[in-house]
């Protein structure tokens, strides 16, 4: 057709845009890639070129599933400092990590974060304005104790004692094959329906994932790990309005977690305050609070804080659990000097029929192993982000502009050669009973750290302490496949599969 208009640039534009609308659009990525790259006050940070003009890389990295592996080589190859996306750097050494960590600096979460659900009312752990993240966390301090959490040693130790009588079934064949990882699993997950309301999710009792739903967390946290790296994705996806009416996006049901964390709330506040029986519970702490201050802690509050300490809580702690027990395992020598230590602790009477957590706090190697465990695969695979305040900031001695992202990654920082001696790389309990272990201990960042550090570590120091003693005096374990590694990928924390093992009852724990 005759162009009506042959002078017009406009319209000269408008025809060469369509009738080459792609290397257009492709051209405009490029242009805008390398003006992120060459424009940025980064651009002198080494690191993959492409990440540094797209945001693409970090997102292909965490779609592949082990983001914890790939900073390592990151950092092995560019040095400590990593220019990891266009506006983002990553850091691999714990003295940087302490710098974006210390509280009071004016660091923020990321973007990352707000993207984990629930959109409508954070919890603590996604809670990405600081003010409100502080206020909520300041009601939830006490709740969170280790005093509080104490107090709700018998309901822990009621699900102890079922896991002892589902693993006891293994024993009696020395062929059945036992999924320890799965039951640490359904065993982390009971625990939490009990501390936060008092109820039982019922994993263990019927030892399967009932109804999907630690499937479910974890294809969420896949999509949250994923979409947070781009986080303007997640409104065209989970918040798009126009979500229900497309087959493939509909509405999902709420979860059985979801479910039972609602119907408890709504019995307790139809049964009134005078609820006795849960008053301990986190539910029932966080009520209390609540109905201290109403206005700065809503009841939508008391249901986001506890129902969001099952996500964070429980995937970590299986992990915790499953890496502690892969690596025990794999390492005949530890194993043996571990079970000596207890069986030495057993024979001096130091230990009670349900070990206690102050107990295991008195058996130094267990500690190292556990210690080194959560050095070596930290259960946190991603990389824990922070924005840097609008003035800018010193780390590791270098300025960086406001609004930086800056990433640490658990996996990495504890390889730090500096801190942790010439063989980080390497599974070594031993070197946390030695003189420098107290300064070593300052710098692991399992729990995150400064004003995000995790709330629940307490909660999961006192199940781990009491649990993992108690499997190894009562049993004996063996990998099944003793030269295979935990099969895993990292949505936000390191899910883990494939811990069998056969299990055989220690008659006398002495031996
Ligand atoms: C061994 C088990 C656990 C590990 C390794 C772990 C690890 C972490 C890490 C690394 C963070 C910081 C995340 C960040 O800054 O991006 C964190 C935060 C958090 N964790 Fe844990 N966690 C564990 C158990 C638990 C448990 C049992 C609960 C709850 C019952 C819990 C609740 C939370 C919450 C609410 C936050 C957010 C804290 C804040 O932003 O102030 N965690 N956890």
């Amino acid at each position: 057709m005759e162009d009506p208009h042959p002078n017009s640039i406009v319209l000269r534009g408008i025809f060469f845009i369509k009738a080459y609308f792609v290397y257009v659009v492709l051209g405009l990525i490029v242009v805008r890639g390398l003006y992120r790259r060459y424009a940025s006050p980064l651009r002198h940070i080494p690191g993959p070129f492409i990440a540094s003009c797209t945001r693409g890389w970090k997102f292909w990295h965490v779609y592949r599933g082990h983001v914890e592996t790939n900073f390592i080589e990151l950092h092995r190859k560019f040095g400590p400092v990593v220019r990891s996306a266009p506006n983002e750097v990553s850091f691999a050494s714990t003295a940087a990590a302490k710098d974006i960590f210390t509280s009071g600096k004016g660091f923020r979460k990321s973007d990352f974060y707000w993207v984990f659900p629930p959109p409508e009312n954070p919890d603590i752990f996604t809670e990405v304005r600081e003010w409100k993240h502080a206020q909520m966390k300041r009601f939830a301090v006490v709740p969170y104790s280790l005093s509080s959490m104490q107090k709700l040693t018998p309901s822990i130790e009621e699900t102890e004692r079922l896991l002892l009588q589902k693993i006891d079934r293994f024993t009696a064949s020395p062929q059945a094959e036992c999924d320890l990882g799965d039951w640490l699993h359904w065993f982390a997950f009971d625990v939490l329906g009990e501390v936060a309301f008092s109820c039982s999710f019922g994993f263990l009792e019927k030892g399967m994932d009932v109804e999907g739903a630690i499937k479910l967390i974890d294809d969420m946290q896949w999509y949250d790990g994923l979409i947070g790296q781009v986080p303007w994705l997640h409104y065209i996806l989970r918040l798009n309005p126009l979500k229900p009416y497309v087959p493939f996006m509909g509405v999902s049901k709420p979860s059985l977690i979801t479910r039972l964390a609602r119907e408890e709330l709504r019995k307790r506040e139809q049964e009134g305050a005078d609820l006795e029986v849960n008053q301990q519970d986190l539910m029932g702490q966080l009520l209390k609070a609540h109905a201290g201050s109403p206005d700065k802690f809503s009841k939508a509050d008391v249901f986001s804080v506890a129902h969001g300490a099952i996500f964070a809580g429980s995937d970590s702690t299986a992990s915790t659990m499953q890496s502690f027990f892969h690596l025990l395992l794999s390492h005949p020598s530890v194993y043996t000097r571990v079970v000596a230590e207890i069986n030495e602790a057993q024979n001096a009477g130091k230990l009670s029929p349900m070990v206690q957590y102050q107990e295991a706090q008195d058996l130094p190697y267990f500690q190292a192993c556990l210690k080194e465990a959560m050095r070596i695969r930290p259960a946190v695979g991603l990389n824990i982000e922070r924005v840097t305040p609008p003035q800018g900031t010193e780390i590791g001695g270098a300025n960086y502009p406001g609004g930086t992202t800056c990433a640490v990654n658990g996996w990495v920082l504890h390889r730090d050669k500096a801190r942790f001696g010439q063989d980080a790389d390497v599974y070594r309990p031993e070197r946390w009973l030695e003189d420098n272990a107290k300064d070593m201990e300052r710098y692991l960042f399992q729990f995150g750290g400064g004003s995000h550090l995790c709330i629940g570590r307490n909660l999961a120091l006192l199940e781990i302490n009491k649990l993992l003693p108690q499997l190894l005096r009562e049993y004996h374990f063996k990998l099944v496949h003793p030269d295979r590694p935990l099969q895993y990928h990292s949505t936000f924390f390191v899910v883990q599969s494939g811990l069998k093992v056969f299990v055989e009852r220690r008659s006398d724990p002495k031996a």
